[in-house]
């Protein structure tokens, strides 16, 4: 087994995000603007270069890797790169081959990404009103995402909900999302919305502490902190009354950056080594400069080196301007 990468904090960088488009067939309104241009298609690295950059990242001992967008199942023969890099789960280099998915391509696709070894899904799904689905992602279809996810449970995927905690949006559905997904068997994480990209000042009129959500979930259920751990940001509780968990990831009011084990590339092979700073390294030109990879090692463990601290989110009350410009569907989170 290789031995993880380790940053100049100390932390091991074993969990690579990959964004394989920009794009996304919805357009939730704390994640992009309503009319985004999207990068051309020739920007893109092609699906061997994204096999290439992701193969490297696991022979230098990265174990979990997730695919993001946009919405990675929007990209054109995706499941190619999926059923390509399952190879790694085989020669068991990789512990986890998953993605994060609006589940509107779901249904489509489940069969495929359980035959390649994918255990455990995340999907975004914020709310359960046909009506509030809409607005919050201007136009997005319930019915489809909701047949994704059963598709997928039925193709024995796990599936995880994430739900980004809006006031005055979905605040009031708190209550009934966890009813839901654990009537289904799924855990569910709620999400502080952080000021990422420059869209909807209403974003920030819709910011919800967590403590907050916690607080309300604590009078209806019985809750218990929860070692259950799965590499992301979320920490769990369990729910004595449903068997379920709940996951809080609260970037705004409690960062988790000191157990911080990732890094994130965009479609055209830029690193990421922190969501919330801008700070970032080509890995596109190393990659096309030669057909070994020793310009691409010497260019990510360059970039490993200068891995931040961690993230300080902060929104100019006045100007109303996020910290980070670059939108969310870039780095997909
Ligand atoms: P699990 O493997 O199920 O734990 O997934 P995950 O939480 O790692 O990934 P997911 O794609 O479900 O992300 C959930 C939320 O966490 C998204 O809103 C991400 O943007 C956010 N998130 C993930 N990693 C980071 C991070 O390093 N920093 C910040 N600020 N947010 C992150
Ligand atoms: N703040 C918090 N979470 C966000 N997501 C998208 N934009 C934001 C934001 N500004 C979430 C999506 C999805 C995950 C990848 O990121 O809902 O669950
Ligand atoms: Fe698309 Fe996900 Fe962004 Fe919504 S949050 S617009 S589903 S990438």
């Amino acid at each position: 087994k290789q031995v993880p990468m380790i940053d100049p904090f100390g932390r091991s960088i074993d969990y690579l995000r990959v964004s394989v488009t920009d794009r996304c067939d919805f357009r939730c309104v704390y994640c992009m603007a309503e009319n985004m241009s999207f990068l051309p298609k020739k920007d893109l690295l092609t699906l061997e270069e994204l096999d290439r950059l992701c193969s490297a990242f696991v022979a230098k001992g990265v174990r979990k890797l997730r695919l993001t967008g946009g919405e990675p199942l929007v990209r054109k023969d995706v499941m190619t790169l999926v059923r390509s890099l399952s190879r790694h789960l085989e020669s068991g280099a990789l512990e986890e081959l998953t993605l994060t998915t609006n589940g509107s391509q779901l249904a489509r696709h489940a069969a495929d990404l359980a035959a390649c070894g994918v255990k455990r899904i995340n999907v975004s799904l914020d709310t359960l009103d046909a009506d509030r689905f809409r607005a919050i992602t201007r136009w997005g279809d319930l019915d489809a995402v909701l047949k994704g996810i059963d598709a997928a449970l039925a193709a024995g995927i796990a599936v995880k909900i994430n739900a980004v905690a809006l006031k005055g949006v979905n605040e009031a559905e708190i209550e009934g999302l966890v009813a839901w997904a654990h009537g289904k068997g799924m855990d569910i994480s709620f999400i502080e919305v952080m000021p990422l990209g420059d869209i909807e000042p209403s974003r920030l009129d819709q910011y919800l502490p967590l403590s907050m959500v916690r607080a309300r979930l604590g009078e209806r259920w019985t809750l218990a902190e929860s070692e259950h751990r799965t590499g992301g940001p979320a920490r769990y509780v369990e729910v004595a009354e449903t068997g379920g968990r709940i996951g809080f990831i609260t970037p705004m009011t409690h960062n988790f950056c000191e157990s911080c084990n990732r890094v994130r590339i965009t479609c055209t092979g830029t690193l990421y080594m922190c969501l919330g700073q801008d700070d970032a390294a080509d890995l596109r030109a190393p990659l096309r400069a030669s057909e070994g990879n020793d310009l691409l090692n010497a260019a990510i463990d360059s970039a490993i080196a200068r891995k931040p601290k961690g993230h300080d989110f902060v929104i100019d009350r006045r100007t109303r301007r996020p910290s980070v410009s670059r939108h969310m569907s870039m780095t997909g989170g």
